[in-house]
């Protein structure tokens, strides 16, 4: 999708689809549709009146050959209640649109701003990419194949700041972010192993200008990463440390920020198998990667002056004859012994030793992603992300990217007190801790590892799938979490 501004009246635009919103109550004469020539609104008082424009949230009134306009298509999407209107729906209802008139084979778009800030010129570009996409790669009949090739921001006229122009393609660089994360998310365990995981990173890293660097087994078990490697072993799909680093020249020598995220390409339980319903959808268990590599991507575009590690242990978790087993005692990296008790909480084993090997790298604050527990989407749901981790100071600039990001993530404690739960009998650690609190002892398992440096854990174990499909946006991957990061790194005083 091409973006750009356009500056002329907006009666005279001309395109196959000019797009305005409405408020509930009044829909033919506020939000931008209140912008539009008299003889235009006029026309659609008549829908008003007839019962057939309300305004009402999502609700898309197509009007073909407009009075007054030199577009094609009068599009006039329902904001909802003006009083609670905000950015989230300002997303929402540009991703409406998006998806209303390309299912219709609309393919060129303008659409008309409210106003030039950059924070909403970025929330709309970014809004509309993210609803163009589709996760249909393997349907031999894409609906993707219906895209919008253009989408035109109108300003009517206004003047436009240097801000704004950098919002639009800060909106364009952060939307095919959240994109390719989204289709790493939905690729199949067959189609993503971890050896081709690694490939999609150094295919990313070498097109942006990353440095990227891929282990194998000898080099993963040469660095006694035995945590990682426990999980491994069961899989003939050979394991990878995927390795991506953004340098930049004069960025401060701290923090180095290491993201981590969780990269199991499919998630069997291991000898704990989980049961055959829906374990097809552990295919997304290397969400916390995908969101760590979307990141990486955006990052090396909007160049903030931070430096960054991020690191992807990406392994396939399976029953074998070479599988590790409950019971098994384990040396994690750090030195520490782990005692399995279920080899389903195998997230937290491969994040352990990602987590060691970041700080002997040098990382000085870590944060990490990933879809560690069913427990998680039981508290929250597929609608918030939860946040853990004991620096007050990282988890509240973690908490304060993603109110900015217009990400739902929701903080749950950590505390002494759940230590116990995990405790093995006769090893440092076990790997479960039982069901109550489970996504807090899985996030504080992780938490032993990072020892006193910042860290934060993000489980987005409910938030990277969403099993319904929106007015704007499809069923499938979110690419949730990669907006809050980005907005975190960029905003770091540098
Ligand atoms: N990958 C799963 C968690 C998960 C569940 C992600 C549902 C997405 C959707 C993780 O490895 C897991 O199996 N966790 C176990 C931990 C338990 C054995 C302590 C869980 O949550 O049941
Ligand atoms: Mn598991
Ligand atoms: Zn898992």
């Amino acid at each position: 999708m091409k973006t750009e501004f356009r500056h002329e009246p907006l009666p005279q635009v001309v395109c196959s689809a000019l797009v305005a919103y409405a408020f509930e109550g009044t829909p033919a004469t506020s939000g931008t549709v209140g912008r539009l020539p008299a003889e235009t609104r006029g026309f659609l008082e008549e829908l008003q009146a007839a019962g057939e424009l309300t305004g009402k949230s999502f609700e898309c009134t197509l009007v073909h050959l407009p009075v007054g306009l030199a577009a094609t298509r009068l599009l006039v999407v329902g904001a909802g209640k003006s009083e609670k209107f905000s950015e989230r729906q300002l997303r929402h209802v540009v991703g409406t649109a998006i998806r209303s008139l390309r299912s219709r084979g609309v393919r060129d778009v303008a659409w008309i701003l409210g106003g030039t800030e950059p924070s909403a010129v970025e929330a709309t570009v970014e809004a509309a990419l993210m609803a163009d996409y589709d996760a249909d790669r393997y349907r031999t009949e894409h609906t993707s194949e219906k895209r919008i090739d253009r989408l035109e921001l109108a300003t009517g006229g206004d003047a436009l700041t240097p801000e704004a122009e950098a919002a639009l393609e800060r909106g364009r660089i952060l939307g095919e972010a959240q994109n390719f994360a989204r289709d790493l998310v939905n690729e199949p365990s067959n189609r993503l192993t971890p050896t081709l995981l690694a490939a999609r990173a150094e295919a990313m890293a070498t097109r942006f200008g990353l440095e990227c660097q891929i282990l194998g087994p000898a080099e993963i078990q040469a660095l006694k990463m035995g945590a990682f490697w426990a999980v491994a072993q069961g899989s003939e799909e050979p394991a990878r440390l995927i390795i991506v680093r953004y340098w930049p020249e004069g960025a401060p020598e701290q923090p180095v920020i290491g993201l981590i995220g969780k990269g199991v390409t499919f998630d069997s339980g291991g000898i704990s198998l989980k049961p055959g319903e829906n374990m097809h959808e552990m295919k997304t268990d290397m969400a916390g990667g995908a969101t760590m590599l979307g990141v990486m991507q955006a990052i090396a575009q909007l160049k903030p002056r931070v430096r960054v590690l991020a690191l992807i242990p990406a392994t396939e978790n399976l029953p074998s004859g070479k599988a590790y087993k409950p019971g098994d005692v384990i040396t994690s990296m750090s030195g520490k012994t782990i005692e399995i008790l279920n080899t389903d909480a195998e997230g937290r084993l491969v994040l352990a030793d990602a987590l060691t090997y970041a700080k002997q790298g040098g990382c000085t604050v870590l944060i990490d992603a990933a879809t560690l527990t069913g427990a998680v989407t039981t508290a929250l749901g597929h609608i918030t992300t939860g946040v853990f981790g004991w620096n007050k100071d990282w988890v509240g600039r973690v908490l304060a990217a993603a109110q900015t990001a217009g990400e739902r993530m929701w903080q749950l404690p950590v505390d002494d007190d759940y230590r116990e739960l995990y405790k093995s009998s006769i090893a440092d650690f076990a790997n479960t801790g039982g069901r109550p609190g489970g996504a807090i002892t899985g996030a504080m398992f992780i938490g032993e590892f990072a020892g006193d440096t910042p860290w934060v854990h993000l489980d987005i174990a409910g938030t990277r799938w969403a099993n319904d499909e929106k007015p704007y946006r499809c069923k499938g991957p979110t690419g949730h979490g990669v907006r809050t990061l980005v907005k975190l790194l960029t905003s770091l005083p540098a």
